[in-house]
């Protein structure tokens, strides 16, 4: 068959998304971002809010990311209650072809994964329902939920779920990008406690995706971003929790104690399935007002236990602060949304590796010498982390991340703040040193591993490559049965597209 005889649209659309992404506004395209929201304000009045308005600003406003608050103005924004609310935003803009953008909790680092400029931006943050089943076995979320608003619920049954370390994050974005928890070494990433989503797709119907129903679609959504459809629901298993068992350990000069604590770290990755109830991870923070470097060393065992034998690795290591705490998660995660800073322009990147305690060390010395090697003229900060990924946390097989073989890796992530806009191509190309730098580190110690975490990927990043070719062939084909003329990746700009125009996929 002449590839020449399908319909054109869907010819147009797959050479597009070959190309760059940036996608420039032709004149009727303009024009229909106004038709929507003209059209969209009279079918769903009182939820379409424009520049200059209350609500518009409150929306606004309330994004994690500096960047996404303010460099992205959308013509108007559209406050959904409900799923059909969704049903006739997607209705409106495919027939204007208007680009568009889909917030939850508006905690992405990607500037513009869940905002846009000039074109329509969809808010779920008012579809936050959150409803336990009757045998308190599931739970069904709207994406628009926070964390803190589930475990508040959770909490009074003494149950959870696997979500956010910190409460302001919202479900949609965190669940269909992975979703590392406190509870992951134990039930694995949040999206496989995922048991059924709920989704609009581009033809306008709304489906579930599970097991049962079109499972190629459910594991295409247990890590493959916004692609798919507009997720308005997803229902996932909980389980009984009580309080947490919480050590926060800061050591002021770092080297004197990476000699214990990456050889700690390192084999905690790798024995850490066999006590599932700990997690802990590492954080060193270069303070440019002091030019020096913290760490700090968090200890969580869900099971309140306070000798964990993973917490035993870490002990006689010469802390300058020691706090211990138990607590329900609503108040650890609490603690964690205090060091939340929605004033600071920001960046994050993320390598994953072989957890080798001599290449973290590299990588602290690299960190160390470049944060050291240029004048922050305003920058907050900058945040190095290791997260063990133990063998448990990554071994379901059912998800899209391509992990399940790999055994024990190390997360790496690194985060910028700063303030004033002219030093942003500045910082962008610095942490892209930093990344080059530390990813030869790895790769010339053969450590490197493909996994780039979609909720922590930069925007030179591709998570999907990263899957591993086969599931990134995989994603491209569910991709092309239930989005076949791109409303998802091209009205859609914004997030992490799939890419595999340039691999031969058979
Ligand atoms: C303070 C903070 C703490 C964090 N803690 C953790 C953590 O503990 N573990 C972890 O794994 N990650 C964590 N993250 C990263 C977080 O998972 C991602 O930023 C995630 O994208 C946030 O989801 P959101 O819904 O809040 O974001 P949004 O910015 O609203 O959305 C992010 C992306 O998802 C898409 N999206 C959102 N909702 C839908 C939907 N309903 N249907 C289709 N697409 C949708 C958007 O289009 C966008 O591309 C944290 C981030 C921050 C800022
Ligand atoms: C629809 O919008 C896309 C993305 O902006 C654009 O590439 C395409 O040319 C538009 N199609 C029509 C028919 O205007
Ligand atoms: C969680 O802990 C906080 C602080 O101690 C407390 O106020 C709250 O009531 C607790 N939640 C539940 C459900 O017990
Ligand atoms: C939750 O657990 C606490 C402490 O074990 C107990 O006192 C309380 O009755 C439990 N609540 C419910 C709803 O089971
Ligand atoms: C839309 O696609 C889904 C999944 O392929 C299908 O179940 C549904 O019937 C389609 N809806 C329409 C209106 O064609």
């Amino acid at each position: 068959m002449n590839i020449f005889s399908l319909s054109s649209i869907s010819v147009i659309v797959a050479l597009v998304s070959c190309h760059d992404p940036q996608v420039f506004l032709s004149v009727e395209q303009a024009d229909g971002v106004a038709l929507s929201c003209t059209e969209l304000q009279s079918r769903l009045p009182d939820r379409v809010f424009f520049q200059h308005s209350v609500e518009y600003d409150r929306q606004q406003n309330s994004y994690w990311l500096y960047e996404q608050a303010h460099d992205y103005q959308p013509r108007c924004r559209i406050a959904a209650l409900d799923a059909s609310d969704v049903s006739v935003f997607i209705e409106t803009v495919k027939k204007f072809n208007a680009s568009f953008a889909v917030r939850s909790g508006g905690h992405s680092f990607l500037p513009g994964a869940s905002n846009i400029d000039d074109g329509i931006t969809l808010d779920l943050s008012g579809l936050n329902k959150i409803e336990l089943s009757e045998d308190k076995k599931a739970l069904f979320l709207q994406p628009g939920a926070t964390w803190l608003d589930v475990y508040r619920v959770l909490e009074r049954h003494n149950l959870s779920a696997v979500g956010g370390r910190s409460g302001s994050v919202g479900v949609g974005g965190y669940v269909l990008g992975g979703g590392s928890s406190y509870h992951s070494n134990r039930y694995g990433w949040s999206c496989d406690s995922a048991l059924v989503y709920e989704i609009l797709l581009a033809n306008g119907s709304i489906v579930m995706a599970s097991a049962a129903e079109h499972p190629d679609l459910f594991w295409a959504l247990k890590g493959g971003g916004n692609n798919f459809g507009i997720v308005t629901g997803v229902r996932m298993a909980t389980f009984q929790q009580g309080v947490l068992y919480i050590v926060i350990r800061s050591f002021s000069q770092p080297l004197t104690v990476v000699n214990r604590i990456f050889p700690a770290l390192e084999k905690f990755t790798h024995i850490g399935h066999h006590d599932p109830d700990s997690s802990v991870f590492l954080s060193f923070a270069y303070t440019a007002a002091t030019s020096t470097i913290s760490s700090t060393l968090v200890l969580v065992n869900a099971a309140a236990e306070k000798m964990s034998p993973s917490f035993k690795l870490f002990d006689g290591l010469q802390a300058v602060q020691e706090s211990r705490l138990t607590a329900n998660t609503s108040t650890l995660v609490l603690l964690a949304d205090q060091t939340s800073d929605f004033q600071y322009r920001k960046l994050k990147f993320t390598l994953t590796f072989q957890p080798v305690g001599e290449l973290m060390r590299r990588i602290l010395k690299t960190f160390e010498s470049l944060t050291g090697s240029i004048a922050f003229e305003d920058a907050a900060g900058v945040y190095l982390t290791f997260q063990p990924l133990t063998a448990s946390h990554i071994s379901h097989d059912d998800n899209a991340l391509g992990l399940s073989t790999a055994g024990p890796l190390m997360l790496l992530s690194l985060e910028i703040y700063w303030t004033r806009h002219e030093q942003s191509e500045f910082f962008h190309r610095f942490a892209k040193e930093v990344h080059n730098t530390m990813k030869k580190e790895a790769e010339d110690t053969g450590s490197l591993h493909r996994f780039v975490y979609l909720n922590y990927a930069a925007e030179w990043q591709d998570p999907f490559i990263g899957y591993g070719l086969e599931n990134l062939c995989r994603l491209k084909e569910i991709q092309d049965k239930y989005d076949p003329d791109g409303i998802f990746s091209i009205l859609q700009q914004g997030g992490k597209k799939i890419n595999a125009c340039h691999i031969q996929c058979t």
